[in-house]
């Protein structure tokens, strides 16, 4: 097992395991502890993690899997059912699934009594490289996603890789799109990394890249946006696509945008910009984009990062070495 710790606002652990076995129950001793999940992964693994729970008093709270759960009705919902079995502010959560259950549990955890302790239990592999990790809370409104929320730092986080085996195909491609953009802002993660397959090492070398980011900049005032890099056209094609494509599938060929721009703007060499796509193409996603780029700049444009004549837009001067640009809006259309 894998330690990694984070030094934030609050301190905490991640634990990466390839299985269940050392789950740490001491935590969760003489609580009440209510575990999140949702109807794909409850039915796989809660009673397991239940089971476990052998001196604390265990509750559960399955909801429908999917991002239409990221609601306000289950925030409200779920503040009720720990009112009603008596939570306290001693009590706990556990949020076991992806980063639906994740982000929902975090927001419930941050506000019910005004505040009580969560786990992560990651189980989708953008959950384990990303959103279980770094307090970012959030529930979608019809309005738009993640529009409530708040930063709230977990207390700990139990990766168990083996939850991976039942994971489906295109959500593993969902995760790799995540997965290979850290390979783009650290060096340390390597093709050869890429090649290996998911492990326990590779996990925790893209946590490893988070937390720095985090440590540095928990409210993202600055070098957090760094972990947007791909998501400004990514969330272009996302939305062009009516969100049939996966979200970390749209990041890896927003991933290839950012290589084009980069090359333009810091005139990277084709042997750079090839060693650079090589990189990208081991993530094994479709890097085909079935879209006009004016219409990708038009939704740009509406992109809420967006200011006034343009977009701050995470550029690529070396593998391992990002920034963040300003860019004006007539210069990427020149440039795309
Ligand atoms: P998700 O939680 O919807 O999970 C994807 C699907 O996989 C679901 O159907 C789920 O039931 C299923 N699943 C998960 N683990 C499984 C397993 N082991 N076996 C079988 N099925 C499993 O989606 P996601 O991609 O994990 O997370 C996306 C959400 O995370 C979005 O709401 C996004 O806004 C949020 N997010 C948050 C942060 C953050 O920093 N908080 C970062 C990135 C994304
Ligand atoms: N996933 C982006 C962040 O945590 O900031």
């Amino acid at each position: 097992m894998i330690t990694l710790n984070v030094n934030a606002s609050k301190f905490y652990s991640i634990f990466v395991a390839k299985t269940d076995a050392e789950f740490p129950v001491k935590p969760f001793q003489g609580k009440k502890v209510c575990i999140v999940s949702d109807s794909n992964v409850a039915p796989l693994y809660l009673n397991n993690y239940a089971k476990k729970l052998t001196e604390s008093q265990v509750f559960s709270y399955v909801i429908p899997a999917g991002e239409s759960s990221k609601s306000a009705e289950n925030f409200i919902k779920i503040h009720s059912y720990l009112a009603e079995n008596e939570f306290t502010r001693g009590d706990v959560l556990i949020a076991l699934g992806g980063g639906v259950v994740g982000d929902l549990t975090g927001f419930v955890a941050s506000t019910y009594m005004r505040g009580i302790a969560y786990y992560q239990i990651p189980t989708s592999l953008l959950a384990m490289i990303d959103s279980s990790v770094g307090g970012k809370t959030a529930i979608d409104l019809p309005e738009g996603k993640n529009l409530v929320g708040s930063f709230y730092q977990p207390s700990g986080v139990y990766v168990d890789l083996s939850t991976l085996n039942t994971l489906p195909k295109t959500e593993m491609e969902n995760g790799m799109g995540e997965l290979v953009k850290y390979a783009f802002l650290d060096k340390e993660i390597t093709v050869e990394d890429l090649q290996g397959g998911i492990t326990d090492v590779l996990i925790s070398k893209c946590l490893s890249v988070k937390i720095a980011i985090v440590e540095a900049d928990e409210r993202e005032s600055g070098k957090r946006m760094l972990l947007n890099l791909g998501h400004t056209v990514g969330h272009a094609i996302e939305a062009l696509s009516g969100y049939t494509v996966p979200h970390g599938t749209c990041v890896a060929k927003g991933l290839s945008y950012a290589i084009a721009l980069s090359k333009a703007v810091y005139g990277l060499s084709d042997e750079k910009v090839a060693e650079m796509q090589n990189l990208l193409t081991m993530s094994g996603i479709d890097l085909s984009i079935p879209y006009h780029k004016k219409e990708i700049l038009s939704l740009i444009r509406r992109d809420k990062k967006a200011k006034h004549d343009g977009v701050d837009f995470v550029l690529i001067k070396d593998i391992g070495s990002c920034e963040i640009k300003r860019m004006d809006f007539s210069v990427l259309e020149n440039i795309l």
